[in-house]
C-alpha cells in the first residue's frame, strides 16, 4: 500500500496540515507545549471514549488523525469549537486537542492511523 512521507520541518509548532492518505485527509497537528500538557492532564478516564494522550500519540508533540468525523463521516475544522481542537459542522461534535469526543452526537475519537517517527531523518511516514 502507498505511503506518504512527509518532513516535519514543513510543519511549524502551532500549526495543522492536512494531507490526503488512501482518498483520506490525514490531519497533522504540531502541538505547543501548552496543548500537549492540557491534552495529558484531562481526566481521560471520565470520557465518552476513554484513551489517554500517550496512546494516541507515538511523540506528544506530533498528533496524527483520520480527518473523518466518527458520526456520520464529515470533515472536522481544526482550530474550531469548545475544546480546542476540531469541531464538526455537519452535526456538531467538539473534540479535543488530542481529537477525542468531548461533545456532540460523534460516538468516538479520531481514528489514529498506522505511522511513523523517523526524528533522525525529520520525517513522518504515514
Ligand atoms: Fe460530524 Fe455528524 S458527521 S457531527
Amino acid at each position: 500500500m502507498a505511503k506518504v512521507e512527509l518532513d516535519l520541518a514543513s510543519i511549524p509548532e502551532g500549526k495543522n496540515a492536512i494531507i490526503k492518505w488512501r482518498g483520506k485527509p490525514v490531519f497533522i497537528r504540531h502541538r505547543t507545549p501548552d496543548e500537549i500538557e492540557e491534552a495529558r492532564n484531562t481526566d481521560w478516564k471520565s470520557l465518552r471514549d476513554p484513551e489517554s494522550d500517550e496512546a494516541r500519540t507515538k511523540k506528544p508533540e506530533w498528533l496524527v488523525m483520520l480527518g473523518v468525523c466518527t458520526h456520520l463521516g464529515c470533515v472536522p475544522i481544526g482550530e474550531a469549537g469548545d475544546y480546542g481542537g476540531w469541531f464538526c459542522p455537519c452535526h456538531g461534535s467538539h473534540y479535543d486537542i488530542s481529537g477525542r469526543i468531548r461533545k456532540g452526537p460523534a460516538p468516538l475519537n479520531l481514528e489514529v492511523p498506522q505511522y511513523d517517527i523517523n526524528e533522525a531523518e525529520g520525517k513522518m511516514t504515514i
